[in-house]
């Protein structure tokens, strides 16, 4: 007897095909934006960093680790070469995440987390000059509650703050590694049950001493004061809600990128983040999945989460034109 009946096998092949088919042509599509294209051993890289001082991307892993991409300063549109800096043989089975550069510190903070268990999370530092690690702090223990650690920010004096997209609250860690205590509030938690999926994501530290944080499913916007004792309150976005937003980056103190679905929203505030608007929406390749926005050269780029080809995976770092 035949696996599939002729018919099936029509069927499954047309089920198939067509998103194929709409990917390829996406991916012939001549793209509007400078793109930084670049080979990887890995199908999914949730972030990417500019490193200014060192003239390369740095990515993390989902299969767990972090690389560099050097950029050739006349490479043109040569694809660019992923070269792994960071391997964890006790994070094996984790997934590297949100990353940071903390510049005045010369290092970067890496999110690890158990994605699809939801049992284990930690946040990792190196030295960008030599990638010693300089610490590895578990953020969670045996018997807590599920967990998925996402992304991280860090304030001036070197703390840092991590998103459970999961629990929905921050983990707060010391300069030195230390996990100095969690920040929860009622705010974080949505009413309606189907918007607690996917929670606090994306994280920025802003300047003037405050974070900005992103619920995923609520499309909320927080504003959390650190002078003020962690106080938290939800900053009014017109146009918003920002749904399915991911990665954050600031572009200037009263300029914030969203990335995500869409690829990119460019969101301003005049009153210091009590108040803020979408002001722009970039459209970038949707196949590929925008997670996260960085800043090089005063210019935005977003990383996207799909490599695509064979054998050689090829990732996409795409320019936002606002
Ligand atoms: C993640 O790393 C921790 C710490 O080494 C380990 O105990 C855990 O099993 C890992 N998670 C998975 C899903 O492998």
């Amino acid at each position: 007897m035949a696996l599939f009946s002729a018919k099936s096998l029509t069927f499954l092949v047309l089920l198939i095909s067509i998103p194929v088919g709409i990917i390829i042509s996406l991916e012939r599509a001549q793209p509007a934006t400078h793109v930084y294209h670049y080979h990887s051993t890995g199908f999914f890289r949730e972030c990417a960093k500019w490193d200014s001082d060192n003239n390369r991307f740095i990515v993390s892993y989902f299969e767990g680790g972090v690389g560099q991409i050097p950029v050739v300063p006349a490479g043109g549109e040569a694809v660019l070469e992923e070269v792994t800096v960071v391997r964890e043989p006790e994070l094996a089975g984790n997934a590297s995440l949100g990353m940071v550069i903390d510049r005045s510190r010369n290092r970067i903070l890496v999110v690890n987390a158990d994605v699809l268990g939801n049992r284990y999370g930690a946040l990792a530092a190196y030295d960008l000059s030599t990638w010693n690690r300089l610490f590895l702090t578990p953020l969670t223990r045996t018997g807590d509650e599920k967990s998925f650690a996402d992304d991280v920010a860090v304030d001036a004096e070197g703390n840092a703050y991590v998103t459970d997209v999961k629990g929905s609250k921050i983990w707060k860690v010391g300069v030195d590694g230390e996990l100095l205590s969690i920040i929860r509030n009622p705010l974080f938690t949505p009413k309606e049950w189907y918007k607690t999926f996917f929670g606090l994501n994306g994280i920025v530290y802003h300047p003037d001493g405050f974070l900005i944080v992103i619920h995923t499913f609520s499309g909320n916007l927080f504003k959390i004061d650190l002078a003020k004792g962690e106080e938290v309150k939800i900053i009014k976005v017109e146009g918003g809600p920002l749904y399915f937003g991911d990665g954050l980056e600031l572009l200037s103190p009263n300029k914030l990128v969203v990335a995500g679905s869409p690829s990119g929203r460019l969101v301003e505030s005049a009153d210091g983040w009590d108040t803020a608007s979408v002001v722009a929406t970039f459209s970038g390749p949707k196949h590929r999945l925008a997670t996260a926005a960085t800043v090089k050269d005063g210019k935005v780029y977003l990383n996207h989460m799909l490599g695509m080809g064979y054998p050689k995976k090829k990732h996409a770092i795409v320019e936002a034109v606002f």
